[in-house]
């Protein structure tokens, strides 16, 4: 049985004191959950003071982003090294916005994510088409080159230790989510992928998050979805109150 997982990625918001804030709220309401897992990924600048809110916790920690070399002349990147070492368990690589705004490829992300498993993080992957190529009906091209690009040379063991985000680009921060049945048939789709190249036990087992829009409105129909094993979840992560809803939806209760 997969478990279901809802982390929150804050983006480049909150100073020290409103993410300590921030983590505080979410320690104290949800400190009794234990069927999903949960994780908060702040920017930098908020890595260390949120470790020292959470380390206690049912919640984990993440980074938003890291190099694909461990030290060195990298002016202004951060080492997978400095990210195990503040106490992260998860990295996202890949994130559309990474890709639009830092010009992040296939192949980088490709090294990112081998790197983030030689330092026992777990990688975050994400996939998503823009609105153009979804009217144009090359989502699933799209999606099945940013997989076999991206996990290339991952062998199973590497691939169980990966979580994919389905991450639509039309659907981040538009308030218009994916309904259940359109992120469902390209979860079920990213299955089938992780299927054929790793097989069905592998498969099975494999974590899948939807992110896009996602609020205490619309999480219920998501996550009944049978593929769709929890969500990114951006804008409604930065109030206390819609994050601390989403988990308890999705914990049942
Ligand atoms: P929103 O939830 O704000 O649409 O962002 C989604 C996202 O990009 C999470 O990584």
């Amino acid at each position: 049985m997969r478990r279901k997982f809802i982390a929150g990625n804050w983006k480049m918001n909150k100073t020290i004191e409103e993410a300590k804030e921030l983590a505080e709220e979410i320690k104290t309401e949800l400190n009794e959950i234990d069927k999903v897992d949960i994780a908060l990924f702040p920017p930098f600048t908020a890595l260390y003071p949120v470790y020292e809110v959470i380390k206690d916790s049912n919640i984990a920690l993440g980074a938003q982003n890291m190099w694909y070399e461990s030290k060195g002349a990298y002016t202004g990147e951060t080492s997978p090294a400095f990210i195990v070492d503040i106490g992260c368990k998860y990295i996202i690589i890949g994130h559309s916005e990474r890709r639009k705004y830092f010009n992040e490829t296939d192949e980088l992300i490709n090294r990112k994510i081998k790197t983030a498993l030689e330092w026992k993080l777990t990688p975050i992957v994400c996939l998503g088409e823009t609105l153009e190529q979804r009217e144009k009906g090359e989502t699933q091209k799209v999606i099945e080159h940013q997989f076999n690009h991206g996990f290339m040379d991952l062998d199973s063991v590497q691939a169980s230790r990966t979580t994919i985000a389905y991450e639509p680009i039309w659907a981040i921060g538009t308030g218009q989510t994916a309904t259940p049945e359109i992120a469902e048939q390209i979860h079920k789709f990213i299955r089938g992928l992780v299927q054929k190249e790793y097989g069905s036990q592998t498969a099975d087992n494999f974590q899948i998050l939807y992110g896009g829009s996602v609020k205490p409105e619309n999480i219920d129909g998501l996550i009944q979805e049978l593929d769709i094993d929890g969500a990114l979840v951006g804008g409604a992560s930065l109030n206390p109150k819609s994050f601390i809803d989403i988990v308890k939806k999705t914990s049942g209760g």
